[in-house]
C-alpha cells in the first residue's frame, strides 16, 4: 500500500465543503419568506451550529442542504456539486440527518435501526453487523446489551445515541442535526453533547447543528451561524461572538453579562 491511499481508519474520511449561494424558501401560501437569499459556507470538518429564536428558518435552511426542502432560489454546492442535479434520494442517503423526535423504527431492534442505510445501499450482512458494533462502541452503548433491545426499552439520552448511530452507519460526510437534544434533561443533554464533539472530533465529519440554547451553541460551535428573522445576522467563532456581537439582537441573544458568558465557555465539559 502506498502512503499517499493510508488511511487512519476506515471513517477518515473526513468532511464535505457546504455551500449555500443565495439559498431563498419562500413556502407555498405563505406571505413572507421563510429564508431571504442566504451566503453560507462551512469548511469540511466544521462544527457549525445555527442559533436564533424559534421561526427565525434555522430548520427551513437546514433542511434545504439534504433537500428536504427545495429552495426558490439559489444553489447548494456538497464539495462543490449542486445537490439540486442530483437525486433527492442519493443525496439524503448519503448525509446523516438527526431530529429531536429521534424516530427510531418501534419494530426494529437497535441494530436493525442502526443498519437501515446500510441495508438500503446494498451492504453486505457481515458488514453491517461489524458497523453497528462499531457504531455502538462509539456512542457507549454495549453492544451485547443494546444491539437486540427495542427502542421502548431505551432511556430518552440512549434512543437519541441510537439516532446518532443511525445518522452515522453509512460514513456520511455530512451530519445535519435539528435540535437533537432538546428533549432530555440537563444533564443528559450535556453528556450528548460531550458525545457528539467527541465524535466530530474522531471522525471530522462536517455538522450543521440547530439550537435555539445560547450555552450548546457556545460548547459545541467551532462557529456560531446567528439566524434572525430568515437572515444570517453573524457568522462568527463562540469568542468573536461574545467579544463582538454584531448588533443588538445578537448581544441580547448571548446575553449581557459577557463574563458569565465566558465562564461557560471555559467549562472543562468539553476540550476545546
Ligand atoms: N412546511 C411549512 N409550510 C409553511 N410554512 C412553514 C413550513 N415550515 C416552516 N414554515 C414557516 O417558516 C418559518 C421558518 O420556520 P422554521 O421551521 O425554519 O423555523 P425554526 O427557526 O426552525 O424554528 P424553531 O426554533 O421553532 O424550530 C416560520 O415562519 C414557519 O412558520
Ligand atoms: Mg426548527
Amino acid at each position: 500500500m502506498t502512503s499517499s491511499s493510508k488511511t487512519a481508519s476506515p471513517d477518515a474520511g473526513g468532511g464535505a465543503r457546504i455551500e449555500l449561494r443565495g439559498v431563498g424558501v419562500r413556502y407555498a401560501n405563505a406571505a413572507n419568506a421563510a429564508v431571504h437569499e442566504v451566503d453560507l459556507t462551512i469548511e469540511a470538518g466544521e462544527f457549525a451550529v445555527l442559533l436564533g429564536p424559534s421561526g427565525c428558518g434555522k430548520s427551513t435552511l437546514l433542511r434545504t442542504i439534504n433537500r428536504l426542502v427545495e429552495p426558490t432560489s439559489g444553489t447548494v454546492l456538497i464539495d462543490g456539486a449542486d445537490v439540486l442535479e442530483r437525486d433527492a434520494t442519493v443525496v439524503r442517503r448519503g448525509i446523516g440527518y438527526v431530529i429531536q423526535a429521534v424516530g427510531l423504527f418501534p419494530h426494529y431492534t437497535v441494530a436493525q435501526n442502526v443498519g437501515v442505510v446500510p441495508q438500503l445501499l446494498g451492504w453486505d450482512a457481515a458488514a453491517i453487523d461489524a458497523r453497528v458494533d462499531e457504531l455502538l462502541e462509539l456512542i457507549r452503548l454495549d453492544p451485547a446489551r443494546y444491539r437486540d433491545r427495542k427502542p421502548r426499552r431505551l432511556s430518552g439520552g440512549e434512543a437519541q445515541r441510537v439516532g446518532v448511530a443511525r445518522a452515522l452507519a453509512a460514513r456520511p460526510r455530512v451530519l445535519l442535526m435539528d435540535e437533537p437534544f432538546a428533549a432530555v434533561d440537563a444533564i443528559v443533554r450535556a453528556s450528548l453533547q460531550d458525545e457528539i464533539a467527541r465524535v466530530h472530533r474522531e471522525l471530522g465529519t462536517t455538522i450543521i447543528f440547530v439550537t435555539h440554547d445560547v450555552d450548546e451553541a457556545l460548547r459545541l460551535a467551532d462557529r456560531v451561524v446567528v439566524m434572525n428573522a430568515g437572515r444570517i445576522v453573524q457568522t462568527a467563532p463562540p469568542d468573536e461572538l461574545l467579544a463582538r456581537p454584531a448588533d443588538a439582537f445578537v448581544r441580547d441573544l448571548v446575553g449581557v453579562d459577557p463574563e458569565t458568558r465566558r465562564l461557560v465557555l471555559e467549562r472543562p465539559l468539553i476540550e476545546r
